[in-house]
C-alpha cells in the first residue's frame, strides 16, 4: 500500500489510511489549527437543530455566528442553489450576470442608497472591508493619510481588516500591518470630534454593535456624533455591517433601527457578509453616492469568485425568504421575547441582555461563560462566549419562541453548571 503522505497517494489512499481513525483525530492531522480543538464534529442540519457524529442534537442559537439567517436545509436556499447551479455557477467578472445584477439593485434599495450608489460583492466579511480599507486609501490619498478604528473593534484577519481590527492577540503576530490606523474608545464623542478636527483623517470605520467584542451596542448619541463630525470633516463613514446586517437586528442593517433623532445615519459606504448568503460565502461593499462610488475605478480592485451568480442567486433567496416570511418582525419579536424571558427569571448572576433583534449578548457577573457555553453545549444548545462575561446568542431568524424558551427554562441549571468546578472542561 502507498503512503498517504506521498505525492502520489490516490484518494482511496488517504480513505485507507484515515480509516480507524475518529473524525476529531483527522481534523487534528489534517488542519492547521487556528482554530484550536473543534468543540464537536457536526454532521447534518435541520431547521433550527443540528446533529453531531455520535448522533447527539443540539438547538443552534448561534447559526454558525450570526451566518445562517434562514437555519439549516431550507427549501429555498437549497432550491436557489440548485437551480442556479444547473444553469449558471460560475462565470469570470469578465461578463455580468443577471442574479448579480437583480441583487446589487436590490440591496441598494434595502439601504435606500442615493443614486449613482454601487455594489462591490466579495466572499467574505473580510474581504468587503478590505475593499473598504481600499476606498477609503483612496478617498484620502496623501491628504488625508489617517484611518480611525474604535477599541474593541473586529473587522476580519486579512491584513487591511486586520489592521483595522483592535485586539492586539490578532494583530500583533502579523507586525507590520498596512499603517495610519488608529483607535478610539468606542462612545467617546470628545476623542472623535479632536481626533477628526485637523481634516486628516480618510474614514471612520465602525460597528453600530461591536459583535465579537461581546454583543456591544454603539449609543445612539455617538452613532448621530459620529455620521454628523464624519460630514462635517469631509471624512467618510464607513459601517461594517458584517455581522448586525441582514434583517439580524430585526432592520435590514442596524443603523437604520437606530434612533437618529431626525438626523440620516446613512454611512458613506457598508461592509455585508454573514447572514447575506445565509450559509454560501458572499460578501458586499456598498458605496454610497456618486463620489464615492466613482473612488474605485476599472483595474483598482478585483476577485475571481466576488458576485458569481450561485452566490448572488442564493443571497436573493435569502432575502427574499426574509421578506415573505416575516422574518424582520420576527427578529424584533422574538428579540424582544428573549430579552423579557431573560429578565424574567430574575438571576442575580445575570447582569443584562444587550443587542437587538436576534443578536443578544448575555452580561454575566462572573467571569464564567467559557464554563456556561460549555455547560450549554452538553444540554444540547449551541452557543458562544466572545469574552469571559459574555453569552452570545445568534439564531437562525426562523427560530420560534418556544424554541427560545426552552433555553432561557434551561439557563439558571446551567448557571449552576458553570459556577462548579466539575463542569466539564471550557471551550
Ligand atoms: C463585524 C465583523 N466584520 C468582519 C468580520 C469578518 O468576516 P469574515 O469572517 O467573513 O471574514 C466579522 C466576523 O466575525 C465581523 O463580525
Amino acid at each position: 500500500m502507498s503512503d498517504a503522505t506521498m505525492p502520489d497517494a490516490t484518494v482511496s489512499d488517504v480513505t485507507m489510511a484515515a480509516e480507524g481513525n475518529t473524525l476529531a483525530e483527522r481534523y487534528a492531522d489534517a488542519l492547521i489549527p487556528v482554530f484550536g480543538t473543534p468543540q464537536r464534529v457536526l454532521v447534518r442540519g435541520e431547521g433550527v437543530h443540528v446533529w453531531d457524529d455520535r448522533g447527539a442534537c443540539y438547538l443552534d442559537l448561534l447559526a454558525g455566528i450570526a451566518v445562517n439567517t434562514l437555519g439549516h436545509g431550507h427549501p429555498a436556499l437549497v432550491g436557489a442553489i440548485t437551480k442556479q447551479t444547473e444553469s449558471l455557477a460560475h462565470v469570470s467578472n469578465f461578463f455580468a450576470t443577471e442574479p448579480q445584477i437583480e441583487l446589487a439593485e436590490l440591496l441598494l434599495r434595502l439601504a435606500n442608497a442615493p443614486a449613482g450608489s454601487g455594489v462591490f460583492f466579495a466572499n467574505s466579511g473580510t474581504e468587503a472591508n478590505e475593499a473598504a480599507f481600499k476606498l477609503a486609501r483612496r478617498h484620502g490619498g496623501a491628504e488625508r493619510p489617517r484611518i480611525i478604528a474604535l477599541e474593541g473593534s473586529f473587522h476580519g484577519r486579512t491584513m487591511g481588516a486586520l489592521a483595522m481590527t483592535s485586539k492586539a492577540a490578532y494583530r500583533e503576530p502579523f507586525a507590520p500591518l498596512p499603517g495610519g490606523v488608529e483607535f478610539l474608545p468606542a462612545g467617546d464623542v470628545d476623542a472623535l470630534e479632536a481626533a477628526l478636527a485637523p481634516g486628516d483623517v480618510a474614514a471612520v470605520v465602525a460597528e453600530p454593535i461591536q459583535g465579537e467584542a461581546g454583543v456591544v451596542p454603539l449609543a445612539p448619541e455617538y452613532l448621530r456624533a459620529l455620521r454628523r463630525a464624519t460630514r462635517e470633516t469631509g471624512t467618510l463613514l464607513i459601517l461594517d455591517e458584517v455581522q448586525t446586517g441582514i434583517a439580524r437586528t430585526g432592520h435590514w442593517f442596524a443603523h437604520q433601527g437606530v434612533d437618529g433623532d431626525g438626523e440620516d445615519l446613512r454611512p458613506d459606504a457598508m461592509t455585508l457578509a454573514k447572514g447575506l448568503g445565509g450559509g454560501f460565502p458572499i460578501g458586499a461593499l456598498i458605496a454610497f453616492g456618486p463620489e464615492v462610488r466613482g473612488l474605485l475605478t476599472a483595474g483598482q480592485h478585483g476577485t475571481t469568485f466576488g458576485g458569481n451568480p450561485l452566490g448572488a442567486a442564493v443571497a436573493l433567496a435569502v432575502l427574499g425568504t426574509i421578506r415573505e416570511d416575516g422574518l424582520l418582525e420576527a427578529a424584533r419579536d422574538l428579540g424582544e421575547h428573549l430579552v423579557a424571558g431573560v429578565g424574567a427569571l430574575g438571576d442575580p448572576r445575570i447582569t443584562e441582555v444587550r443587542g437587538a433583534g436576534l443578536l443578544r449578548g448575555i452580561g454575566l457577573a462572573d467571569p464564567i461563560a467559557p464554563q456556561l457555553a460549555a455547560a450549554a453545549l452538553e444540554a444540547g444548545f449551541l452557543v458562544n462566549a466572545p469574552n469571559p462575561t459574555t453569552i452570545r446568542l445568534a439564531p437562525p431568524l426562523v427560530i420560534t419562541a418556544d424554541q427560545l424558551d426552552t433555553f432561557i427554562a434551561a439557563l439558571p441549571g446551567l448557571l449552576d453548571r458553570a459556577e462548579r468546578p466539575e463542569t466539564p472542561g471550557g471551550i
